[in-house]
């Protein structure tokens, strides 16, 4: 597995020293990487299954891409949105091409994306219900509540943690945004019965990622564009992890017979290059005038260019079959794995997008598997503390997915004989 010990300037301790310790990360520091396969500072190579939480949709590296980048880049990489660039017009185009989309902002994560969503949702209310015709009740509007669902999860901007529906990541930050509802996931009925004359918008996830890929059911989608039409308020996809073509189509709404008013996208969309995209009809995007909303860096050249060349990759018939080849396979292999050791109760996937449930025994404890794996040359992820959540290129190839599962196998053997090792014998024969 070791190819190569290149000279390290830094090591995974000068982490600790200098960053904020908001995240934990691996023990491993990678520095290259081709495909599906990363290498790390001491030559050690690794099966990527986690594709960096959804995003590297097409490898690492990807010639093409890799080509867009360097030609844009000496080229022009930014001017701001006091420009226009020739990229962002561009991908725009194949955006709108490629779905039911008539405008496109851009933005720089998932979190910003959806930001955009939400404040449009409301500032549409305030354009087509105002409060009163005085020229401050045109910018108020009782139009403006927002249905969310639990467990969702829309990004980390204080408007995205409130509207998302996990109190960990809100708590803490109050005084927190009013006019949030938070529903159960995929319960209509419950949704019916909130839903007034005063809600702007719902926000959702196709398939919820962060807790586990939880897939929406298509009645509870069709359902949710039935009472939006009903109640005049805007349906929000929030794509940014269903999105660029993790679950088969380009985005998962093509397969769910609704069409959202508004939807956003990011990780796989760029690749891995920091790019976000917000979705919408003309006659909503009206509502963002001149100087409404913006961004800075949104839009940028430089990854405009990248992710152009992402999702031209992306729209291809042939990675659209390698998608559900491999899905299929590795389906097969987990399932396999799963019938040798038993620790799912559920294996979910919905295209390549993995969330494998673990046994009541393991729950609280999927994060182990993340550290046994790192040393067999493996890297995954976890959704919440009880699923393993598998998210690869969307390119990852047949021979790349028989290793990986090759090296669950010996991960999996591992834990569980750690495990048995650390029961005393005494409860054993017991
Ligand atoms: C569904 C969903 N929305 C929004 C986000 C936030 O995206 P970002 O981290 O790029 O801000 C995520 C990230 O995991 C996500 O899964």
């Amino acid at each position: 597995m070791t190819t190569e010990a290149p000279h390290s300037p830094v090591t995974r301790a000068n982490f600790d020293e200098v960053m904020v310790p908001n995240y934990a990360p691996g023990s491993f520091i990678p520095v290259r990487g081709k495909g599906s396969r990363v290498w790390d500072q001491a030559g050690k190579e690794y099966v990527d299954l986690a594709g960096g939480i959804a995003v590297s949709s097409v490898g690492h590296a990807h010639p093409e891409v890799v080509h867009a980048r360097t030609e844009q880049g000496g080229k022009i990489w930014h001017v701001a949105n006091v420009l226009a660039n020739e990229p962002a017009i561009m991908l725009a185009q194949k955006l709108c091409e490629l779905t039911f989309a008539e405008r496109v902002f851009f933005a720089n994560s998932g979190a910003e994306a959806n930001e955009a969503a939400l404040k449009l949702a409301r500032r549409y209310a305030c354009d087509h219900f105002p409060k009163d015709d005085s020229p401050a009740g045109k910018l108020q509007s009782d139009k403006n509540e927002i249905i969310s669902f639990i467990d969702s999860f829309h990004g980390r901007t204080l408007f995205t943690v409130t509207v998302g529906g996990q109190p960990k990541y809100s708590q803490g930050f109050g005084p927190a945004l009013q006019g949030i509802t938070h529903l159960p996931f995929n319960d209509l009925e419950a949704v019916r019965k909130q839903m007034s004359a005063r809600t702007c918008a719902v926000i959702v996830e196709p398939v919820q990622g962060e807790s586990g890929v939880l897939p929406a059911t298509a009645e509870f989608l069709k359902g949710l564009r039935e009472l939006c039409n009903e109640h005049h308020a805007l349906l929000i996809f929030d794509e940014v992890q269903s999105g660029a073509g993790r679950t088969g189509p380009l985005y998962a709404y093509m397969n769910s017979g609704v069409t959202p008013d508004i939807l956003t996208s990011a990780k796989g969309l760029g690749g891995g290059f920091p790019i976000g995209a917000m979705l919408t009809t003309e006659k909503i995007a009206k509502t963002f005038a001149v100087g409404v909303h913006g961004s800075t860096y949104g839009g940028n050249a430089l990854g405009c260019a990248v992710a152009l060349s992402v999702i031209n990759i992306l729209a291809t018939p042939s990675t659209r079959a390698n998608i559900a080849a491999r899905t299929d396979q590795l389906r097969a292999g987990i399932r396999a794995l799963n019938d040798k050791y038993a620790l799912f109760t559920d294996i979910r996937a919905s295209g390549l997008w993995f969330g494998c449930e673990l046994i009541p025994k393991w729950h609280g404890r999927a994060k182990e598997f993340v550290k046994v794996a790192e040393k067999h040359g493996l890297m995954i992820l976890v959704a919440g503390t009880n699923v393993i959540r598998l998210a690869p290129s969307l390119l990852i190839t047949a021979e790349d997915i028989e290793l990986g599962l090759k090296r669950f196998d010996a991960v999996f053997a591992e834990v569980l004989a750690a495990e048995a090792a650390a029961i005393p014998a005494a409860v054993v024969v017991a």
